[in-house]
């Protein structure tokens, strides 16, 4: 008995302290994965043993209860799920709310991953995501559309069946794979601090007694918020920069590639990294709880276009268009 309550006990502090370091936006399974993303890939899609490993289960956990999950999944609808409640009633069980099309939702807000632009990969929306999701859908002979919403309302999305998957370079976090199922990861970022030329940030220390801005419900937020230093969240991340632009607030934490895609696009403004403080991150795409169908379609597709370069080709591509002057 008392043995079984301290096992217990020790299994709840690993699992807390693998949360608590998931949190920030790293973990003990993204820090062994961001050696390789596609040994990542194939350990995260081959059968998941009866590990012992608190980190290695929350996967096989994840997916036990899904199948239950699911079905219940329907009207903890906020926005403007109205329209779509009879396809999202459909949709319980079938692996994509309209025959033939892949919804994706994502917050295109967040460049060189999505945003808004003339002319896109799909309708206006363009980026390295949204190129993406048209290959996942066109690879299993489907249309991929997008719905644009905020970020925080995505993994909502998913569960009310708006949307069938949401790609939006969302890092995994153990907080939201109680949420969503992920795949494999297909980026890894970091977090980096964006400060003005003259700034005398040099390492997340620095930034206790300086005006912290963020976007809210990035991982960014939830890094500076764990490193219990203040801050203002904004909804997106170009206010956010526009206040830092503004000398209104000293300092944006905000994932990698964007920074530098606003740094290239605002003078004045520079990058301070501190791999210390800011662990990797893995960008993924989340499908609703238990939808292993088109999880596993999803996997294959991306597993396939990592193997052969075009993520990392699109990676190029969208950051050197963005570069280019
Ligand atoms: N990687 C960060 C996160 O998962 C930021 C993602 C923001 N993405 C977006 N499309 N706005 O929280």
């Amino acid at each position: 008995m008392k043995k079984a309550t301290k096992m217990a006990a020790l299994v709840l502090a690993m699992t807390m302290t693998v949360s608590a370091l998931t949190a920030c936006g790293s973990s003990a399974d993204n820090a062994a994965d961001a050696a390789g993303v596609e040994e990542t890939a194939v350990e995260e899609t081959g059968t998941d043993g009866s590990g012992e490993d608190a980190a290695a289960d929350t996967d096989a956990a994840a997916d036990t209860d899904a199948a239950a999950d699911t079905d219940v999944a329907s009207d903890t609808a906020e926005t403007d799920a109205a329209d779509s409640d009879a396809d999202a009633e459909q949709s319980t069980g079938a692996m994509t709310k309209t025959e033939g099309v892949l919804t994706f939702g994502t917050n295109a807000e967040f460049p060189p991953f999505e945003f808004v632009a003339g002319t896109g990969v799909i309708d206006q929306y363009d980026g390295i995501d949204m190129a993406i999701a048209k290959q996942i859908a066109e690879d299993n002979g489907m249309t991929a559309a997008v719905e644009n919403m905020e970020f925080d309302s995505l993994l909502v999305a998913l569960q009310n069946g708006q949307i069938d998957a949401a790609i939006a370079g969302m890092t995994i976090t153990e907080e939201r794979k109680e949420e969503a199922d992920f795949s494999i990861p297909y980026y890894t970022a970091t977090q980096v601090m964006i400060v003005k030329e003259d700034s005398d940030i040099a390492a997340a220390a620095d930034m206790a007694d300086k005006k912290i801005c963020v976007v809210q419900g990035y991982t960014g937020e939830i890094c500076v918020n764990d490193m219990g230093y203040p801050y203002e969240a904004f909804k997106k991340g170009t206010e956010a920069v526009m206040e830092l632009a503004n000398g209104k607030c000293d300092v944006v934490v905000i994932d990698s590639a964007t920074a530098q895609k606003y740094v290239d696009e605002n003078e004045g403004l520079k990058i301070v990294e501190d791999a210390d403080a800011f662990e990797s991150e893995e960008y993924a795409v989340a499908v609703r709880k238990g939808n292993t169908e088109l999880l596993d379609m999803i996997n294959s597709a991306i597993e396939a276009k990592l193997a052969d370069g075009t993520i990392s080709e699109l990676g190029v591509q969208y950051t050197e268009e963005i570069t280019a002057e």
